[in-house]
């Protein structure tokens, strides 16, 4: 809502570089075995929101009018030198180029959006897909995208084995951006999901079999969060404005901004399983507490209905606690809250580009800051 001023359309201002994303995508998923190439690229079929792509690409367009790093690699300068002293460090620097590794060279046009972020926006797409893929046999959901879920299409072995894959090949195309801090954030995001979905599966920090509300709760889960959704937001970012060469202010900036994005991202996910249903989500509805989850609603409604944490505390495993603990929820004001919450992020992920030239790209992340709290799936 910016009064009369016309809408900006963030994909628009990636549109070209998006158009060849699910395609390229396909190209890294070919298998020789069918069936294993069928299960990879299941998830690719039906059109997703593409979000972290989208991301990646208007960070890589804002951020090339940022200040640049006065060394790249500097890192990677020194620890080559340690090995070989022979070498020198500017021989190094000079041969290292990002463009060398993709195959189509830009146009002019679309210059400030290199080959090598294009490549990374792909990458964020497959970890993020192969998290699906596990997160669907983990969750036992039947549906995604509103299409089948591929454990139920092909089983949970292949589902998971297709999920290894990807990951896989995503290893593969990361190795050869040649660029070892953008290979350590992007591992680093790999074990941070796993780490996020055990915090998810153990639900509090402490297995109590009544838990109390406390301010550690809030911290948990804003933790878990942090690392199931927001660490591969941010660190892809921050991956995306490396790869431009940005100085480590917009470096910086760039994980700001991923990381508040991220967890306003979420926070809308968890609220929108309470007020959504499967039919506009495209996958089950209610489903969180059906798994036993405590998401922020339920958190924010706990803090003051104590009767909660008996039930948090067996997981809403008994006949009725599910019901009970969505109908506390409702007549509670956590939705509320955690809308609120969201905002907060979503302001704090815009104030930290504040510093970023004016840009169409610029105005698409605000813009995604602010879609990121009307969406509705
Ligand atoms: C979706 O959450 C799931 C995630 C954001 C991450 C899941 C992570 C794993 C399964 C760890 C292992 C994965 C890899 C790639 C190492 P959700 O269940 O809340 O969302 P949904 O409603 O879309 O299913
Ligand atoms: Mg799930
Ligand atoms: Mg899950």
């Amino acid at each position: 809502g910016k009064g009369d001023m016309p809408s900006i359309d963030p994909l628009r201002i990636v549109a070209k570089e998006m158009k060849f994303l699910t395609g390229n995508i396909r190209k890294l998923l070919g298998s020789g075995h069918p069936s294993l190439d069928r299960a990879a690229k299941y998830y690719t079929q039906a059109e997703g929101k593409h979000v972290r792509p989208l991301i990646v690409l208007l960070m890589a367009r804002a951020t090339s009018l940022c200040p640049k790093a006065p060394q790249r690699q500097q890192a990677t300068l020194q620890a080559s030198a340690a090995i070989d002293s022979s070498i020198s460090p500017l021989s190094i620097l000079s041969d290292w180029n990002p463009s060398a590794v993709a195959e189509a060279e830009p146009t002019p046009a679309d210059a400030d959006i290199l080959p090598s972020q294009r490549r990374l926006a792909e990458i964020t797409e497959l970890i993020h897909t192969a998290s699906l893929l596990h997160d669907d046999v983990i969750d036992h959901s039947v549906a995604r995208r509103g299409a089948p879920s591929a454990n139920l299409e092909f089983g949970n072995k292949m589902a998971v084995l297709a999920g290894d894959f990807l990951l896989g090949r995503a290893s593969v195309a990361l190795a050869r951006l040649r660029h070892p801090e953008v290979v350590e954030l992007l591992a680093t995001v790999i074990a941070n999901l796993v780490e996020g979905e055990f915090m998810q599966l153990k639900n509090t920090a402490r297995d109590e079999t009544n838990p109390r509300w406390s301010d550690e709760t809030l911290t948990y889960y804003l933790q878990k969060t942090y690392l199931k959704t927001a660490s591969l937001i941010s660190k892809s970012c921050r991956a995306s404005a490396l790869l431009g060469g940005a100085d480590a202010q917009t470096v910086d900036a760039a994980y700001l901004y991923g990381k508040n994005l991220g967890l306003a991202f979420q926070l809308v996910d968890d609220l929108l399983d309470y007020t959504r249903s499967e039919k506009e989500l495209g996958k089950p509805a209610g489903a969180d507490l059906e798994l036993g989850l405590a998401t922020a609603p339920l958190l924010f409604a706990w803090k003051t209905i104590p009767e909660l944490g008996a039930l948090v505390g067996r997981k809403f495993a008994n006949d009725g606690d599910v019901a009970r603990a969505r109908d506390l929820v409702m007549q509670s004001d956590g939705i509320q809250q955690t809308r609120a919450l969201a905002e907060d992020y979503a302001q704090k992920a815009i104030a930290a580009i504040d510093s970023f030239p004016a840009s169409e790209a610029k105005d698409g992340l605000v813009e995604m800051a602010v879609k990121t709290l009307q969406r509705k799936k």
